[in-house]
């Protein structure tokens, strides 16, 4: 037998007991090992139950994500569980952990179900562009009612163990041990002389109203999952269960799974699944290296991101000090602070004494010296190098050594900043995106002198806060930001054209944007990017429409949300109402530069966005600023609201086909201005050898390494 699967004896009840840490995966290893058992068990004497149970911290927690690109090896799933559910004496399982995706279904093949009081059962499969293809949506909708099962699977949210209880999930909830819990059940099945209670044998609940029901679910997808095909296929696989005898929804639930998993958007979601962890490979950088502890935060600026920011740690529980130049900022800030978490209490998402405790962690200060104990510095004042070379003059002199000093900087050279310190290689970029407490992305920028431990204690304190970490390195905007810049000119420019900001953004949104970029600058302050080109003027390019529409609005003081109208007006609950002073004022502006009236539509506005996007991206990679095409992808679903069906700007543009993306490159050149629409060296080469940002990654190794 696989060692991974053990199966013992207790009295007349058998247990069968799975162990393949980390979290127990159905990986090849534990399929055969349970079929192996199961096969034994069916034929040795004397065996009145089976206990299937988990050693370690989880009950199996998913499949096995690599097999669905090298195929499963057998022996297969519905095997595996048939196996179990074939038993002839009951099965019962004992759930502590989590259940979830492939451990789910394996839950849902015995005969009854014995959870910890912290355990939650969930089949998260939709966040990976699939649906449970191990039986899940033949099997759950005949144990809890059928719109529980599609809800269930729709949300891919594990549902606590109280709530199994509840709608008949699990048939006992115990505290304390679950096995010791699982055998009592299964002592009493015996005692009973009980038979086996298989799952595929009963009817499904709430059958009679399923077309209604259907029908509701299928325009809800529609709208709240638009572009997708995995939910909708998900319903049609539920509904094979109301429609099908068992075997035969099986083999539905089988052939759409099938066409799924191979789709681009399950391929996207697993590329995504994969570089979310491959960001914190970063390759040059000895695995010998540590990180410096943090256990102690300084934050200087109250603002908007020092608030934000001082809340993650409070909420890791780590001390933060916050400094601030006035006792009204400091009031202000640590207001602000209070009345979030005042909000997540009222949500109920936290509870009252929690907030209390994370608010006894947030200490204010108007002097610099309470930062001498911190072991990182975040800078998070305003976007000024004067101000920014100011502050770090100061915390060289106050912060302890060997202590971090990070800066929240958009767009500044870090390298110039870090020069005024006496620690240069103490220096690094930690850029947080608002709101910074919601946000999980966070750019580490690596500057020229930045110590190797300091890169490592920044992609670890990234961990402590629960934000995925990618490196980038100096330059103007790093990667988020960088690529902001041409796709969001695009958008501004098709202003010019003739179109409107509804078109613009619907446009944008059609393509699944959480939002258009004009409404994302209405949301963020129409002034932020203004007053950053100002700073930037002498190196911005000579074309009056550059950026113009952005100018117009912010010489209006139309600054967006907070000033009740910019591309769009507001009313008072923040809805974008369409303003056609806007529209008007700025298709003239386009008519007096000579702006070519083109009138895009939707697909070319796509395109010109997300192209310059991509192209940026590709010269992001020749010039090293990021490591990996799909470190970008990361960037871009974590941060920038990028659909992750579609896996990020790079993954998509492999979709498209390099070589479609580069020739419509040239026709813009041709019919755009030219001065916008030079192809990157690097698309170029890829585009023309008939190769992929993928492909190009695989191929390069340990090239574009960090040099330390
Ligand atoms: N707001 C965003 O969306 C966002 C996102 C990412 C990064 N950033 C960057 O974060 C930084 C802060 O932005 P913000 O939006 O929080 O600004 P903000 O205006 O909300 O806050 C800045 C804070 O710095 C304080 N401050 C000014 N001078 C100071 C001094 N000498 N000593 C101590 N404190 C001082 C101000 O009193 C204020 O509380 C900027 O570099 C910005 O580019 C902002």
């Amino acid at each position: 037998m696989a060692e991974v699967v053990s199966v013992s004896m207790s009295g007349d009840i058998a247990l069968v007991s799975i162990d393949s840490p980390p979290v127990n995966a159905m990986d090849q290893k534990v399929r055969a090992g349970l079929k192996q058992a199961f096969e034994q068990l069916r034929t040795r004497q004397g065996v009145k139950a089976i206990v299937l149970g988990c050693k370690g911290r989880t009950f199996v927690a998913g499949a096995d994500i690599k097999e669905f690109d090298t195929g499963i090896a057998p022996p297969g799933y519905y095997e595996v569980l048939a196996a179990i559910e074939d038993s002839p004496c009951p099965v019962v399982a004992a759930v502590h952990g989590t259940a979830l995706g492939g451990g789910m279904e394996i839950a849902l093949a015995c005969h009854y179900r014995v959870a910890h009081d912290g355990a939650r059962f969930g089949l998260p499969e939709l966040t990976l562009g699939i649906i449970p293809g191990a039986g899940g949506t033949q099997r759950l909708p005949r144990l809890i009612p059928l719109e529980a099962a599609i809800d269930l699977i729709l949300s891919s949210k594990p549902m606590p163990a109280a709530k199994a209880r509840e709608l008949g999930l699990a048939d006992a909830v115990v505290s304390g041990d679950v096995a010791e819990g699982a055998l009592a059940f299964a002592r009493e099945l015996a005692a009973r002389g009980a038979g086996p209670r298989r799952t595929r044998d009963q009817a499904v609940l709430g059958a009679e109203n399923a077309a209604e029901l259907f029908e509701t679910k299928r325009a809800q997808v529609a709208k709240t999952m638009r572009n997708r095909q995995s939910p909708l296929a998900l319903l049609d696989a539920i509904e094979a269960a109301v429609k099908l005898p068992f075997d035969q929804g099986l083999k539905a639930e089988s052939a759409i799974s099938d066409r799924l998993v191979p789709a681009t958007e399950a391929r996207a979601l697993r590329h995504l699944f994969f570089a979310e962890r491959e960001v914190r490979r970063i390759p040059g950088l000895s695995a010998e290296v540590k990180p410096r502890p943090v256990t102690r935060l300084g934050i200087v600026g109250a603002g908007t991101m020092g608030g934000g920011i001082s809340m993650c740690y409070a909420n890791a529980g780590v001390p933060v000090t916050i400094v601030d130049a006035t006792q009204a900022a400091l009031d202000k800030g640590m207001a602000t602070v209070r009345k979030n978490y005042e909000r997540s209490v009222a949500r109920g998402s936290l509870k009252p004494e929690q907030m209390e405790q994370r608010m006894k962690l947030l200490t204010p200060s108007l002097d610099y010296a309470a930062l001498g104990e911190a072991d990182l510095v975040i800078e998070a004042v305003y976007e000024n190098m004067a101000l920014k070379k100011e502050i770090f003059a100061k915390l060289d002199a106050v912060v302890r050594k060997g202590a971090i000093i990070g800066t929240n900087t958009s767009t500044l050279d870090i390298d110039e900043i870090a020069a005024v310190t006496k620690r240069p290689e103490d220096v690094v970029g930690l850029h947080f995106f608002s709101p910074a407490n919601v946000m999980p992305l966070l750019e580490i920028v690596h500057a020229k002198r930045t110590a190797p431990d300091v890169l490592v204690t920044a992609l670890e304190t990234a961990k402590q806060i629960k934000k995925t970490g990618v490196v980038a390195k100096v330059c103007y905007g790093f990667i988020g930001n960088r690529m902001m810049d041409p796709y969001a000119r695009e958008a501004e420019h098709c202003l010019l054209e003739g179109a409107t900001p509804e078109q613009v953004d619907g446009a944008l949104e059609q393509f699944g944007m959480a939002m258009g970029i004009l409404a994302v600058f209405d949301m963020a302050g129409v002034d932020i990017g203004y007053l950053t080109r100002l700073e930037r003027k002498h190196l911005l390019p000579d074309d009056p429409t550059f950026y113009r529409p952005d100018t117009m609005l912010n010489e209006r003081g139309w600054l967006g949300q907070k000033a009740g109208r910019g591309y769009y007006r507001y009313d008072s609950a923040r809805k974008r109402i369409p303003d056609p002073e806007v529209v008007e004022l700025l298709w003239a502006e386009g008519k007096r530069l000579k702006v070519e009236q083109r009138k895009p539509g939707t697909a070319e506005i796509q395109e010109r966005c997300l192209y310059a996007m991509i192209n940026e991206g590709a010269r992001l990679l020749e010039e090293g600023v990021a490591l990996r095409a799909s470190d970008i992808d990361v960037v871009y679903t974590s941060g920038y609201g990028f659909p992750r069906y579609r896996g990020g700007p790079m993954f998509y543009a492999d979709t498209v086909g390099l070589k479609a993306i580069y020739e419509r490159i040239l026709e813009f050149r041709r019919t755009l201005d030219p001065q916008y629409w030079t192809p990157a060296p690097l698309l170029e080469m890829l585009a023309l050898a008939g190769s992929s940002f993928a492909a190009w990654q695989a191929g390069r190794g340990n090239q574009g390494a960090i040099s330390t």
